[in-house]
Formats: C-alpha cells, sequence, structure tokens
C-alpha cells in the first residue's frame, strides 16, 4: 500500500478516483448514477482538489481511500472554514490509514471544519471522535407523503391564534433577526447562524427566492407581531431530485407549544404541491429530531465538529452507529 499526498497540483486520476468511491458509496441518493449527479460530486470534489491537500492510499491497482482538505476564507456561512472530502472503498480497511492521515492532517486545519460524513464510513468515525471530532448534526432525508401521514390530523394554526402570510421583503428584517437572536442564543444548533456574513448570504437568497410567485416561504404572526419564519425551498437537486429544503424559527414566547407538528404539516402540503419527492435537512435540535422520528426521516450524513457539544445520545435514534 502506498499513501502519498498531492500538493498543490491536482490529478485528474486521482480525483476521478475519488468522484467514483463517493458515488459508490451513495446508495441513498436516487440520482448518484447519473451524469448530472456525477458531474455535481465532480464540481464539488474538483474545488477541494484544486488547490487543497490531497491523501491518498492506493494499492498500486487502484486508489483505495481518498481525504481530501482545502481552506475556505469566505464560504456562505460567513467565517472561515477547512472544507474536507472523506471516502473509502468500502472492501478496504482504513483503520490504519485513516488513523496516520487524521493524526497528520487535523492539526493543519486550523478553521471550523465543514465535514460531512458518510455514515457507512464507520472506521472513519471512530477515528474521527477519538480525535474530538464529533457529531454537530445529523443530515435527515425523508419522503414527504410518508411524513404527512405519520404526522397526522394535528388541526390548523389559525386554530391557535396565528395567521399564516408569504414572506414579502418588507418582512424580511424581522424575519433574519428572528434567525440570528435564535442561534446567538443557542449556537449549538448552528454555529455560524448568527454570523453577519451567513445572514446576508440568506437575505440574498431569500430576496432571490420570493421574487418567485411560487416560493413558499411563510412568516407566522400573532395580533399583527412577526413570530415566527418557515420555509420549504424546493430545488432540482442533481442528487436527489425535486427535494424540499423544510425550516422552521419561531420567537421563544411560541416555543415549547407544539406548534411544530401543523408547521411541518402546511410546510409538507406546500412542498408535495410543488413537486418536492425529498425532503432533506440538517439538524441537532431535540424537536426537530423528535419529529424526523416521526416522519420517518433516515440518517444520511453527519456534520463533524471539533469540541461538537452534544453526545451520541442526543442523536438517538440516528447514532450510534451500528
Ligand atoms: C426548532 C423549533 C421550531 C421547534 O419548535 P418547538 O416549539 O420548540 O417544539 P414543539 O413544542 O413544536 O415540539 C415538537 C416535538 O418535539 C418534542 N420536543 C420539543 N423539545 C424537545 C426536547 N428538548 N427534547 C425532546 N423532545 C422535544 C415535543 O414534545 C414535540 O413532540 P410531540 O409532538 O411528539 O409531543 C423551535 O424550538 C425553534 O424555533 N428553535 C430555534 C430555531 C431552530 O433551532 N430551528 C431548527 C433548526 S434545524
Amino acid at each position: 500500500m502506498r499513501e502519498f499526498v498531492y500538493h498543490p497540483l491536482m490529478d485528474e486520476h486521482v480525483l476521478e478516483a475519488h468522484v467514483d468511491l463517493r458515488l459508490g458509496n451513495a446508495r441513498h441518493a436516487p440520482l448518484a448514477g447519473s451524469p448530472r449527479g456525477r458531474a455535481a460530486v465532480r464540481a464539488v470534489l474538483e474545488r477541494i482538489h484544486r488547490d487543497g491537500r490531497v491523501c491518498v492510499a492506493d494499492d498500486g491497482a487502484r486508489v483505495r481511500a481518498v481525504l481530501a482538505w482545502r481552506d475556505d476564507p469566505e464560504p456562505w456561512c460567513g467565517a472561515p472554514v477547512c472544507t474536507v472530502a472523506i471516502d473509502h472503498d468500502s472492501a478496504f480497511d482504513a483503520r490504519g490509514w485513516i488513523a496516520d492521515t487524521l493524526d497528520a492532517e487535523l492539526p493543519r486545519m486550523e478553521a471550523e471544519l465543514d465535514l460531512h460524513l458518510n455514515p457507512v464510513y464507520r472506521d472513519v468515525y471512530r477515528a474521527l471522535v477519538a480525535r474530538g471530532v464529533g457529531v454537530g448534526s445529523v443530515v435527515l432525508l425523508g419522503e414527504p407523503a410518508t411524513a404527512l401521514a405519520a404526522l397526522g390530523d394535528v388541526g390548523g394554526l389559525a386554530e391557535r391564534g396565528l395567521e399564516v402570510m408569504a414572506l414579502e421583503a418588507r418582512h424580511l428584517d424581522e424575519a433574519l433577526e428572528l434567525t440570528r437572536a435564535a442561534f446567538a442564543a443557542e449556537p449549538e444548533h448552528a454555529w455560524f447562524g448568527a454570523n453577519e456574513g451567513f445572514l446576508a448570504f440568506l437575505r440574498s437568497r431569500l430576496a432571490g427566492e420570493i421574487e418567485r410567485p411560487d416560493h413558499v416561504q411563510r412568516v407566522l404572526l400573532q395580533n399583527g407581531r412577526l413570530l415566527g419564519h418557515a420555509s420549504a425551498s424546493v430545488d432540482d437537486d442533481p442528487l436527489f431530485g425535486p427535494t424540499a429544503g423544510l425550516g422552521i424559527v419561531l420567537a421563544p414566547e411560541l416555543r415549547g407549544r407544539g406548534l411544530s407538528r401543523p408547521i411541518y404539516r402546511a410546510l409538507l402540503e406546500e412542498a408535495i404541491a410543488h413537486g418536492a419527492r425529498l425532503t432533506k435537512g440538517m439538524t441537532s435540535h431535540p424537536a426537530v429530531l423528535r419529529l424526523g422520528a416521526v416522519m420517518g426521516r433516515r440518517r444520511i450524513g453527519l456534520a463533524m465538529r471539533r469540541g461538537a457539544t452534544f453526545g451520541e445520545s442526543h442523536f438517538a435514534p440516528y447514532l450510534p452507529l451500528a
């Protein structure tokens, strides 16, 4: 077995091998075998390979494992990150290689990690945890029709005294302030959520989305006060097809009253009407994890970070890895 590091030149053969490894282990993604899915994965990995460090295990015949990472000083989340991609051949015993590679590379990664790990890589997961990199949040995938049926009939929001309106440009400041305040108070649920750079990114995304007449961005008002923002952004994901990202942010006075079930119901109905076949999202919030389990969402990824706040029991039933 040869182990080596490419730096800083990109090697086309290693990049293609990395794309193969990643897609070969992406059985949860319905379009992993499509040319568009491949192009999307290649584009993500190419950015890392082009100007990052690429650590390879190769048995002389083929590439068995790759860890690639790069510094990204200006990502969407508004603070520098090290974007990391790890993949290996499932028949390859990665334990020795990943231990040596992480020991060499982790100390070089100075910024926050942006590392989405495929949970099939159990040995990589254990090696990361042993080095202080734990689960920050889980990525959950579900079917909206299944989720709706599982939530049951929970009544509407009007009968709970809430008015639901389409998000308009005049609501943007207040809606963004809800997000800023929520994550300034609870950074463990999105470490970047109160960053100015992230909020500017979110503002521009929302401003673009509400230009479309069929958008599913909603605000919740009580006695004329904007106290909630709920969204179902439906995109044609290159790996998953038409997929809704669901998001809810409530002001503290609306929390703990069981409003998430009727809000999810409303979002799911709209997402289905807009053609979504799947829902995909990332969370560490106990209420979202709880309802995720009710809705039959399954874990397809782990967002790993240093000094993660939560232990494995927090993410039950999605962790520990079997
Ligand atoms: C996330 C959020 C929308 C959830 O709403 P909420 O009002 O706190 O939760 P609800 O009262 O609707 O509870 C929903 C379910 O989760 C359960 N739940 C709530 N808090 C829980 C906790 N700490 N532990 C376990 N279960 C919990 C409830 O019992 C309920 O389950 P049930 O319907 O089976 O009884 C709200 O807390 C919020 O806006 N937080 C700030 C923004 C945020 O973190 N958004 C999520 C990012 S992914």
